[in-house]
């Protein structure tokens, strides 16, 4: 089929590959001119695992790249708009690039076109766009308004594409609904996952994509629910993680007990420094107000923001007690990105600790494997230096710490790291590590909701430490 994809950010881009990937004609569009040309390049913009082979596979031969929206709907069959729905002042999305885009759309509209909602957007946003695009001189008619949301995270959103849990559909007449179940036929009927050049390579045995078709406002209501869901689930281990480390207990013992119930699971009870990025924090915010203009009180999701925002202040009270004052201290900080497998430092948990720290005047080495480009344009204050290994943030620092859950964060040489710092004291926001393996590599080892370690009397700073690097617990978040 003929499509175009209205935006080439995280999800547009990503989308607008995949597309092609599975077999259709595509055209990304975006308004940045500078963007447009370095895809065509074939320089992808975002950090994003298969997203440089999937462009050179099918730039300038199913993919094809352009700035004018009219151009590209008047060229296609589907028009997915994936622009920015940023969080306003007063806590809801921000439509006004939805609805800047309906307008173009509308002046090319001719044929019968499907438009689709691929942005998260609060419930009820398909009607306004009919409305919009009607309004905007679009022939009733002529085209239909569906949601299709994504659910793609940051750092694996080829494989989430191409590889989805489910397909939701919101669409209002059969029509349409036919039409998307067109686009992504490849999927659900398996064919895709048949064949011998498909992404990714490793074996991925999967059948058939599943797929929910409903209508529009249940369609939007899901993608809302599910990032609210997800992100209360993890304030929901965080509350339960601040318990356990009053009481003595582990909560990664805990969590292994909660998530083993197969009605809970064991993704996204990972406790640590709280959740960030573009989507958790503007989405469950939007949904408490969308429940607020229904004249509900979602008090629920108050609580959800305010446990998240407090694991920062607490992880900074654990810094504080364990180095006293912080004025002058040197610090080394694993960890920029608010995830990891992520360039990306939107609301990242590990920026906000940073900034709460030079305001106290503590000096910083930082070190992020992709995150350091894009911090350093939101984080140039003199105290803080970016640096080019981990090793290099304890170089003569009073402490180390953890803030992002890499995995190359979770197999550190501890005895170089030893060697390095100033003082064996080690504060992991993430609990990529073990207390008692800590302990017993010479560590005075702090993390969330669980006991802090210390090494046994004999092995003060200047004794020799056990040589094996500590075992990680696991990997990363984005394996879970
Ligand atoms: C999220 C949703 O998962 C995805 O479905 C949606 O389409 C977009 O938003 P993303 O924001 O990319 O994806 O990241 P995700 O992997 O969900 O993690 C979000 C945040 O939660 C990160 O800061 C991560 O560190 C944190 N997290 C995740 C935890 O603190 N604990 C966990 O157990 C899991």
């Amino acid at each position: 089929m003929r499509i175009a994809v209205i935006g080439s950010g995280y999800v547009g881009l990503v989308s607008a590959v995949c597309f092609a990937e599975i077999g259709h004609n595509v055209i990304s569009v975006d308004n940045d001119g500078l963007k447009i040309a370095a895809l065509e390049r074939g320089e992808t913009p975002i950090h994003e695992q298969y997203l440089p082979e999937l462009l050179a596979r099918h730039k300038g031969e199913r993919l094809l790249f352009s700035t004018s929206v009219p151009d590209a709907v008047r060229q296609s069959d589907v028009v997915f708009i994936t622009v920015g729905t940023p969080q306003s002042q007063t806590g809801e999305a921000d439509l006004s690039y939805v609805e800047a885009v309906a307008y173009e759309i509308a002046t090319a509209l001719a044929g019968s076109k499907v438009i689709v909602e691929k942005s998260t957007v609060p419930v009820r946003t398909c009607e306004w766009l009919h409305k919009s695009l009607t309004l905007n001189g679009a022939a009733s008619g002529t085209f239909s308004v569906v949601s299709n949301p994504e659910f793609l995270r940051e750092g694996s959103a080829v494989t989430d594409f191409l590889y989805p849990d489910r397909i939701v559909i919101g669409a209002d007449d059969s029509a349409s609904a036919s039409v998307m179940q067109a686009v992504y036929k490849p999927l659900t009927s398996g064919s895709y996952y048949g064949e011998p050049a498909r992404f990714p390579l490793e074996s991925y045995r999967y059948a058939k994509a599943p797929m929910v078709v409903t209508n529009a406002k249940s369609a939007e209501l899901i993608k809302h629910a599910s990032n609210a869901f997800l992100a209360m689930k993890i304030s929901f281990i965080n509350a339960v993680a601040n318990i356990s480390e009053e009481v003595g207990a582990d909560i990664q013992q805990v969590c292994a007990g909660i998530g083993s119930d197969s009605r809970i699971g064991s993704k996204f009870l990972n406790a640590g420094i709280g959740y960030g990025g573009s989507c958790f924090p503007k989405d469950v915010q939007a949904f408490r107000s969308v429940a607020e203009q229904c004249n509900y009180d979602f008090g629920l999701l108050t609580e959800v923001m305010r446990i998240n925002s407090d694991q920062r202040v607490r992880f900074l009270k654990k810094i504080r007690s364990a180095l006293w004052t912080l004025r002058g201290k040197q610090l080394g900080v694993l960890g920029l990105a608010f995830k990891a497998d992520t360039d990306d430092v939107r609301e990242s948990p590990a920026l906000s600790i940073i900034e709460a720290l030079v305001k106290e005047g503590a000096q910083l080495k930082v070190y992020d494997p992709a995150g350091m480009p894009n911090a350093r344009k939101v984080l140039s204050a003199a105290s803080v230096t970016y640096v080019d290994d981990e090793y290099e943030t304890a170089r003569g620092s009073d402490a180390l710490l953890i803030l992002t859950e890499w995995a190359e964060f979770a197999v550190l040489d501890f005895k170089r790291m030893r060697a390095l710092l100033k003082y064996p004291i080690v504060i992991d926001g993430r609990n990529l590590y073990q207390p008692a393996a800590m302990a017993k590599a010479g560590f005075i080892y702090h993390s969330i909701g669980r006991a802090s370690a210390h090494p046994a009397a004999e092995s003060l700073p200047g004794v020799e430490y056990s040589a094996e690097p500590v075992p990680a617990l696991r990997a990363s978040n984005s394996a879970d």
